[in-house]
């Protein structure tokens, strides 16, 4: 029998860091420089999938762009989704250097203004009732704290999530997450009691049910992947918490009124819902939340990535006041948990976000480039569907439309083509161009962008 242990896991997070075609493309486009950091960097850093042996060395990042050591200036729509304000916003290094002159870190027994004021913004702009929060420093933790509350408030300590979900690397965040890649059997045992269930994915809906240009047929579905969730909470009848991400980072919307139905089947058990915003929160999807889409308000709310403007590392946990149950015992206690520094960068940021109006701009640019890109599917019967909300856009590629056979190695010839003509994004479940752009980007850099795209793909459809 052949070990399971030894066995590759599926494409999910990111494109494969050891294929053939990556060793190609770096074969033709790295100068000596670029070989040799990456050599030394594979030598130290513990390889691992997706991320190292690296894909290449970044030497700059500034505003929509960043410039690798070929001297090759990309324009940024993955940039892990931290640069919604772009690299290195001048306002926000202003403010944090600003800060590290005043006061430079708290130990954690200590309240500073800087962490008050981030709380205070939070609650004044998030969704519904959430008005108590808890920083850490990355979206993992933050994912656990959550996770923590939900068994303490409930006094159960089962979850619900999806398949392929990622939400953290930690030993918690993993166990809810749904990838098999970090979820390896390699690691052992994760937390018991995490449940999952198939995601809402219309395209290629896990139930089975047609779709009709990536949409839901509703009246045929019934909505089928959100009674399923009240099946499994039935069935389980002590689920502590229900956490996914609002609009799936593959990406997939839910389809309409799916949290609705999933908000009502939590309310009926006793089970508290969790928001894994950690990618969409901040305007990404073109409201601040993309649970406002939804017009669901969920028990918490995690925050992480953006909330530092792609400079400094902070996450945070917004709850309803009622889940301050940790009393005498702590769920959190990070070392830079109220740190001032990164406290300061996450208002700033949010600051940004409001005074140059980003989250319209995500709106409005990204209704531009969906528009385009579903332009685009009518010329090429290797796009499959075109999805997404605001700037959180997957383009799948297919063999062909009626098959919808995922067209694994031209996505990856095309990411190549982007990459050479300086375009990056990454690719996700092996087919699915994932583009998310900053906030801040323009018409022009879009324009742009999709003439890459569309030159790259006419190409490489020609050479497969
Ligand atoms: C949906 C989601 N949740 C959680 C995380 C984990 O955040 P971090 O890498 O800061 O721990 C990520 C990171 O990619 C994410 O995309």
């Amino acid at each position: 029998m052949k070990n399971s242990k030894n066995k590759l896991p599926a494409a999910s997070e990111g494109e494969s860091n050891i294929s053939a075609m990556r060793t190609e493309w770096e074969e033709n486009n790295h100068n000596s420089k670029t070989r040799t950091i990456l050599k030394e960097d594979a030598s130290y850093f513990l390889s691992q999938s997706v991320s190292s042996p690296c894909l290449s060395v970044i030497s700059k990042a500034e505003g929509a762009y960043i410039e690798d050591t070929n001297g090759r200036r990309y324009l940024d729509f993955h940039g892990n989704n931290v640069h919604h304000i772009g690299y290195g916003h001048p306002k926000l290094k202003k403010a944090i250097s600003e800060q590290m002159d005043s006061l430079p870190f708290a130990p954690r027994r200590f309240a500073c203004e800087s962490a008050l004021a981030l709380a205070k913004k939070l609650v004044e702009i998030a969704p519904g009732d959430l008005s108590k929060v808890l920083f850490t420093t990355g979206g993992s933790d933050a994912i656990e704290v959550a996770l923590k509350i939900s068994r303490a408030a409930t006094g159960r300590h089962k979850t619900i999530s999806f398949w392929d979900a990622f939400h953290g690397a930690g030993f918690g965040a993993a166990s809810v997450g749904g990838e098999q890649l970090f979820r390896s059997h390699l690691i052992g045992p994760l937390l018991s009691g995490t449940e999952h269930v198939a995601p809402f994915a219309c395209y290629r809906c896990p139930y089975g049910y047609p779709d009709l240009n990536g949409e839901a047929q509703l009246e045929i579905c019934q909505t089928t992947c959100a009674n399923f969730v009240r099946y499994v909470l039935e069935k389980e009848g002590d689920v502590a918490a229900v956490i996914a991400e609002p609009a799936r980072a593959v990406p997939y919307i839910p389809p309409p009124g799916y949290w609705k139905m999933v908000r009502q089947a939590c309310n009926d058990h006793g089970t508290l819902l969790i928001f894994d915003e950690i990618p969409t929160g901040l305007g990404k999807t073109g409201k601040m939340f993309a649970c406002e889409h939804e017009d669901v308000v969920p028990d918490m709310l995690v925050l992480g990535k953006a909330l530092g403007g792609g400079i400094l590392p902070v996450a945070a946990v917004l709850a309803k006041a009622e889940l301050d149950v940790g009393g005498e015992f702590a769920f959190g206690h990070y070392t830079h948990e109220k740190n001032p520094v990164t406290a300061k960068a996450a208002l700033t940021t949010i600051k940004i976000i409001e005074q140059e109006g980003m989250v319209e701009n995500a709106e409005v640019q990204g209704k531009y480039l969906l528009e385009k890109l579903n332009l685009l599917k009518t010329k090429h019967s290797t796009i499959g569907d075109v999805r997404g909300r605001g700037l959180l856009i997957g383009v799948e590629l297919v063999l062909n439309q009626k098959e919808k056979t995922p067209a694994n190695e031209l996505a990856e010839a095309v990411l190549y083509r982007c990459l050479s003509k300086g375009l990056s994004f990454k690719l996700t479940m092996g087919n699915v161009m994932t583009l998310t752009p900053p906030l801040m980007i323009n018409k022009e850099q879009i324009d742009i962008a999709l003439e890459i795209i569309e030159q790259s793909l006419s190409e490489a459809e020609q050479t497969l």
